[in-house]
């Protein structure tokens, strides 16, 4: 039997699991954890590369060096072959993600106490929408990255589809189900029809009905809630001193709410745009707090505030965030409507993209049975809403958020290794 990893290289975490004789099952990544934050840390500081939660805290608890993060974003688009500067070295975005996919590797043949040479990714219905030429492109540059990581065999099965073969796992009859992974790039959507008596086949394509997907996930949300709600704090959107009609350049701000533009915000071409921008300010105690985000390199710290007060909002009607550390008073008040409303777009992208599903299927609303939801952007209340709508008679079934992809990955690399 082949030996297939599993992985499911995620915006925001990531996962690996392997098609055990046992069954499919994810691996301890960190720690015991199942699943890894998909962020990695240059420790200048100890000269060292950390991955995950540890690159997170290695961050937050100020040692010298860079985090990235959201790097999955970057596939597809130009940034992929750029470098960055990391300490006194120049790394391009391409090699970054390699050491993140060797990390994973070798921390699951670790754990199996074998190599594994082949491997089966994740990936979404598309890196780029509606680009087929981008989107192959950047199918091919994380091919290209798989096999740097010392893969021979590289495969590739859609995210949607993976959490089917999961949620089949469970069925006990036929289903035509719509299933929905709304992830941290990504949201993602098929229309499968599952069934027990063909779990285990590998040509699915008959069972498949279609497939579409947005590039819309959770870093969007918090890319519209700091934008709204927080770098107005900075500047956003304030006028310039000598014209009251125009305001501030945007682009700081967009790269301070995008979580793979971040560490682009550092060096001196950026402190002497900063200086300009705050001399030609209507109001520069603002631009006084953005220049102190860029000087302290206090960027994923800020965005991270705004991710845990997203998440909180899918709990309560209303949360704080504090900053002391761009300001020592700053504290801004967050309700669920005024959230709901700034990202009210992305949400009707994200239901559009079911209907365009239904469409291509052929299918009516009505006769889906089942809606299966996983991923983190699932957890939002509006979403959940916006999507239960689109499928009037189907029974809401939840996936287990962060594990389904990965574990029908692993399901998917099972069939195939015992094909082999
Ligand atoms: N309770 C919650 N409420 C709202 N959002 C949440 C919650 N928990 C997690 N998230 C968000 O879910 C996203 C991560 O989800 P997930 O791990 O499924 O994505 P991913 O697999 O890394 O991304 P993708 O599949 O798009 O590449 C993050 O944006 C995170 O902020
Ligand atoms: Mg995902």
């Amino acid at each position: 039997m082949k030996h297939i990893l599993a992985i499911d290289f995620g915006t925001s975490n990531s996962t690996v699991g392997y098609p055990f004789e046992s069954g499919p099952a994810l691996l301890p990544v960190e720690g015991e954890e199942l699943t890894i934050p998909s962020a990695i840390f240059f420790n200048t500081e100890e000269e060292r590369v950390q991955f995950g939660r540890e690159a997170i805290t290695a961050y937050t608890e100020h040692y010298e060096g860079r985090l990235l993060r959201a790097l999955k974003s970057v596939l597809g688009h130009g940034l992929i072959n750029e470098k960055t500067q990391v300490g006194d070295q120049q790394i391009a975005f391409k090699d970054i993600i390699t050491l993140f996919l060797r990390h994973l590797k070798l921390v699951a043949e670790a754990r199996l106490g074998h190599n594994v040479d082949h491997v089966m990714l994740g990936r979404p219905v598309w890196f780029v929408d509606n680009d087929t030429q981008r989107d192959r492109e950047a199918q091919d540059q994380l091919a290209a990255i798989a096999r740097a990581c010392g893969f021979s065999e590289v495969a590739f099965q859609y995210e949607p589809i993976a959490a089917a073969l999961d949620y089949e796992s469970r069925v006990s009859g036929e289903e035509l189900a719509l299933i929905a992974d709304l992830g941290g790039g990504t949201s993602d959507i098929s229309i499968v029809r599952v069934s027990p008596a063909n779990h285990g086949k590998i040509d699915r394509r008959s069972d498949v009905l279609a497939n579409s997907g947005v590039h819309i996930g959770g870093t969007d949300y918090d890319k519209r809630l700091s934008l709204d709600q927080v770098m107005p704090h900075l500047g956003f959107k304030t006028a310039l001193r000598d014209d009251a009609t125009r305001e501030l350049p945007a682009s700081v701000y967009f790269d301070l709410a995008t979580w793979h533009r971040i560490a682009l915000l550092n060096g001196n071409s950026a402190a002497t745009f900063l200086k300009e921008m705050h001399y030609s300010a209507a109001q520069p105690a603002l631009v006084h707090r953005l220049m102190r985000v860029v000087r302290e390199q206090t960027g994923h710290q800020l965005a991270g505030d705004v991710e845990a007060a997203k998440i909180a909002l899918s709990d309560s009607e209303r949360t704080l965030i504090d900053l002391p550390y761009v300001d020592a008073t700053l504290r801004i008040a967050l309700d669920r409507p005024s959230f709901e409303q700034a990202t009210a777009g992305e949400t009707r992208k994200i239901a559009d993209s079911i209907g365009e599903c239904l469409l291509q299927a052929g299918v009516k609303a009505n006769a889906i049975t089942t809606i299966f939801i996983t991923g983190g952007t699932s957890a939002i209340p509006s979403v959940r809403k916006a999507c239960i709508q689109k499928v009037p008679n189907a029974v809401l079934v939840e996936g287990s958020r962060f594990g389904s992809v990965g574990l029908g990955l692993s399901i998917h690399a099972g069939i195939l290794a015992r094909a082999a």
